[in-house]
């Protein structure tokens, strides 16, 4: 890579941090965006720290106006685009089907879905300009497998795939390409509260057949592959990073 700009969201923990480092230590310009500017310019500092040339700004990617700035901003400080790490995501309100609420289900939908659909809408509209770009949207394996008591978080990563492959068919032609990374279980502040005790994360492990969990870096690695020259043939595909628990 020659030094692109990387635009990544929900970068202040787990997997958007990891994959902000990931790419300043391969000498990306790096904006990364989140909710809380305190410890946003911390994470400014720890990536001009690494020698990267880093850009903090706040957005909620559930805001069009805010996911607009995000964007505008970047470009207006480094020039250009050329990958977008849509990472935000929430578990929402896990829990059985018959007791989900349309709060429970805006409270996952709005931040995994309409903040996909925006950060793509305002990324698409830098790159599709440039004619040129690799955006990695965060799924999930729920994204391609149901999950009981988290169907509706299930169904949020199903539609960020479909998001992925329909945005990929779109601006293919403009020189733009759109793909997903699938993490399994990751090591990271939303798997704890997923499991909500340290036995229930440890069972995770057990069905795991590389036995272990996923680390943040694990998942980073494959949004750097396909941010890479290596992957400039490959568009509107999920890349599952799992261990192989879904092989089965
Ligand atoms: N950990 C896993 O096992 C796993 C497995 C499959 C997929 N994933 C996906 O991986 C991605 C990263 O999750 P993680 O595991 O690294 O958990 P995490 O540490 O909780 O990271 C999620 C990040 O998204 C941010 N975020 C949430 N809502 C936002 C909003 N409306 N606007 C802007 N930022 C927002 C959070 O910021 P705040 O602190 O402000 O909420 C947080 O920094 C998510 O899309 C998740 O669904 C995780």
């Amino acid at each position: 890579m020659n030094n692109p700009v990387v635009l990544i969201t929900g970068a202040l923990t787990g997997i958007g941090h990891a994959t902000a480092i990931a790419f300043a230590k391969q000498g990306a310009r790096v904006v990364v965006s989140g909710r809380r500017q305190a410890e946003g310019e911390v994470l400014q500092a720890e990536l001009k720290k690494l020698g990267a040339e880093a850009l903090f700004v706040q957005a909620d990617v559930r805001d069009d106006i805010q996911v607009g700035r995000l964007v505008d901003q970047a470009v207006a400080h480094f020039g250009r685009l050329d990958v977008a790490v849509n990472n935000a995501g929430t578990e929402g309100e896990p829990g059985l089907i018959v007791n989900q609420t349309s709060e429970s289900y805006a409270a996952t939908f709005d931040t995994n879905v309409l903040g996909v659909l925006l950060s793509l809408k305002h990324e698409l509209r830098a790159m599709t300009a440039q004619k040129s770009g690799s955006i990695i949207n965060i799924s999930s394996t729920y994204g391609h497998q149901g999950a009981a008591y988290a169907s509706v978080y299930a169904a949020s990563k199903h539609a960020v795939e479909g998001l992925t492959k329909s945005a990929a068919l779109e601006v293919a032609s403009h020189g733009v390409r759109v793909n997903a990374v699938a993490p399994g279980a990751t090591d990271t502040g939303m798997l704890d509260r997923f499991t909500g005790t340290p036995e229930n994360k440890a069972g995770i492990v057990s069905v795991v057949p590389l036995g272990r969990l996923a680390t943040p870096e694990d998942i980073a690695q494959a949004a750097l592959y396909l941010a890479s020259e290596g992957a400039t043939f490959v568009t509107g595909q999920v890349i599952t990073v799992d261990g192989g628990k879904t092989a089965g």
